[in-house]
């Protein structure tokens, strides 16, 4: 088993029997030899740095249907609201105050949200805060809008590709969404140029060893930028209420094996994880993870954006108590760093893309 993580921190492109073989041998001393090999690359890479988003929730409408989530149009006890952009740029003022050079502005799929909108908000940031990266995480849009929104300084996207197994993508989704359409933004995405972000969740509904599989071999050949990975955990409105919450131990294990696939990715330790187990963003930094995204929209709201129950947005999670997070991240050996934080040799500024 060493024999093969060594292989995998080594560059190799591991069979798809050898990496199930990976997933299947999870325990004991296995795993804290992996997260030792993940955590050396780490600190290759990026040293003990952690940086931090913060994380505009800017709209919870949203015009799609997704079984998991909690802003799903069908979801009418969902309470909607917008963020007009005067508050979004308060955010923004806040969040630089407190040393984010990261804003993170995502939404559903809101068709108020228009691209003069987005776009008008995308130059506003970018004039206000010019050493600032700016996040998108909309959904799904078509080219032309991908263009516009990075011509307006956009620097990174969002889009979880959710899973990449169609089967599984036809039992998250309704029929109007499909994976081939997911996988043709993601390439569009990073076409353009956007450091570009997929990922997916953990123990959704009807996954299987399979789909992992499929997940990471589509991480390793697609080499986004940034992967999103974090827990399904249940909504109480929505067709999965009933369902089990993915776990703590496969997700932090499922952290290490991407870090060791994917030296430079910019990896969260997601607000899910959080959720799921007090210590759990911790735990994820320690298995290879080195971003965290803070909320920063305004308090009121906060508890709106319920994608899934018991959503964290207090302690750890809120930008204004970034001192506590600085300091959780100080007593496993971390420091959070005042910094855009771009995939190393993408950054626009440094003029050295990839
Ligand atoms: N549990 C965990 N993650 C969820 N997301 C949406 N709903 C849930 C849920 N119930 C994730 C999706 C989406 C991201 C913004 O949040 O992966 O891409």
């Amino acid at each position: 088993m060493h024999l093969l993580i060594d292989r995998l921190a080594a560059g190799e492109k591991l069979t798809r029997t050898e990496l199930a073989c990976l997933l299947e041998r999870r325990e004991g001393e296995h795993r804290d030899y992996l997260f030792a090999r993940a955590r050396e690359i780490q600190h290759r890479v990026f040293g003990n740095k952690v940086y931090i988003r913060g994380l505009i929730e800017f709209t919870n409408y949203c015009k799609n249907n997704c079984y998991y989530c909690g802003i799903r149009r069908d979801n009418r006890s969902a309470s909607r609201y917008r963020l007009t952009e005067e508050q979004i740029l308060e955010c923004c003022r806040a969040g630089y105050e407190l040393g984010f050079r990261t804003f993170v502005l995502q939404g559903g799929e809101d068709p108020y949200f228009t691209d003069g909108r987005v776009t008008g908000l995308i130059r506003a940031i970018k004039a206000g805060y010019p050493d600032c990266a700016v996040t998108l995480s909309i959904g799904e849009k078509g080219r032309a809008s991908y263009e516009a929104y990075f011509a307006a300084g956009a620097d990174r996207y969002l889009l979880r590709h959710e899973t990449a197994n169609d089967g599984h993508y036809g039992k998250l989704h309704p029929a109007e969404l499909s994976l081939r359409r997911r996988m043709e933004c993601l390439r569009d995405l990073k076409d353009i140029g956007f450091q570009t972000g997929a990922g997916f969740m953990v123990g959704s509904p009807g996954q299987t060893m399979d789909c992992i599989l499929d997940d990471l071999e589509f991480l390793r050949d697609f080499e986004p930028e940034m992967v999103g990975i974090g827990p399904f955990i249940p909504h109480h409105d929505t067709p999965f209420a009933a369902c089990a919450a993915g776990t703590l131990e496969l997700t932090v294990y499922l952290l290490g094996l991407v870090r060791l696939m994917l030296p430079r990715v910019l990896l969260p330790a997601t607000t899910a994880l959080g959720t799921i187990s007090p210590g759990g963003r911790e735990q994820g930094i320690l298995a290879g993870a080195n971003v965290v995204m803070p909320n920063l929209s305004p308090g009121d709201v906060r508890e709106k954006y319920l994608l899934y129950d018991n959503k964290i947005c207090t302690g750890n999670e809120a930008a204004e108590c970034l001192d506590q997070l600085r300091q959780a991240m100080s007593s496993i050996g971390y420091e959070v760093a005042v910094d855009r934080g771009d995939a190393p040799g993408h950054s626009k500024t440094e003029g050295s893309e990839l």
